[in-house]
């Protein structure tokens, strides 16, 4: 049985909080609440074809924890857990190649608990992201790519200021075929009236 002392240490835990959005927070990464989630995530047919060549391989425990650890330290990347408003872990983003002299990163974005997709937790969390990216961190351009096919995804990201700077032509093989990879950014300042209006609204 839980101590009263490690119930209370648990208690705190569930409420660290990095980032507060307004529909879900943002929490580091905790690999004891978080790596079975994280794989679970990553391996469902349906959001994995959305994402790199990498995720199209069968993971153990053991390699996604590796993998993990490369993506959650270093100074070139930012990782965080998307959590609903009552600590729910739903998904996560994060910021790789993070290059302090160009000030550019990329991001990536998965809500990996399905049932939460297309309600709005991906923008949220994608707007108050972008503006620790751009108003604490202090970058000036945030790249991303999509498949031509994730409608979704180059919805969100338009939402949030991304505009499409290039295709890289039959770039992916999914579901048999050759996609397109739309290569998207926005950059600090077409997103700070962005950024106005989101906070002002509802
Ligand atoms: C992409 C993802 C992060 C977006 O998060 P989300 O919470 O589902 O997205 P939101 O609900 O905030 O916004 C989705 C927007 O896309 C729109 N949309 C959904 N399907 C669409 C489609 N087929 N065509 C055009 N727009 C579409 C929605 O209407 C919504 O816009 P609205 O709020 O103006 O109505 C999430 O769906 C996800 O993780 N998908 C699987 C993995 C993935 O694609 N990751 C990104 C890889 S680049």
């Amino acid at each position: 049985m839980l101590s009263l002392i490690q119930k209370s240490e648990e208690g705190l835990m569930k409420k660290v909080v990095f980032l507060s959005g307004k529909k879900v927070n943002l929490r580091p990464y905790d690999k004891e609440k978080d790596l079975r989630n994280l794989l679970r995530w990553i391996s469902d047919p349906e959001t994995r074809q959305f994402i790199s060549s990498h995720a199209q391989f069968p993971k153990s425990l053991e390699k996604e924890e590796d993998e993990m650890r490369k993506r959650t330290t270093g100074p070139e990347n930012v990782f965080l857990i998307i959590e609903t408003k009552n600590h729910r872990p739903i998904g996560c983003m994060g910021l790789h190649k993070i290059d302090w002299i160009n000030r550019t990163a990329e991001s990536g974005a998965s809500i990996g608990e399905k049932k939460y997709q297309n309600k709005g937790y991906g923008t949220d969390a994608k707007m108050f992201f972008l503006n620790y990216a751009f108003n604490t961190l202090n970058l000036r351009k945030i790249n991303s790519a999509a498949f031509s096919f994730n409608k979704r995804s180059l919805a969100y990201n338009g939402k949030c200021g991304y505009k499409i700077e290039g295709v890289f032509k039959r770039q992916f093989f999914r579901n048999g075929k050759y996609h397109d990879a739309i290569m998207i950014a926005v950059f600090k300042e077409d997103f700070q009236n962005i950024w106005k209006r989101y906070q002002k609204a509802d």
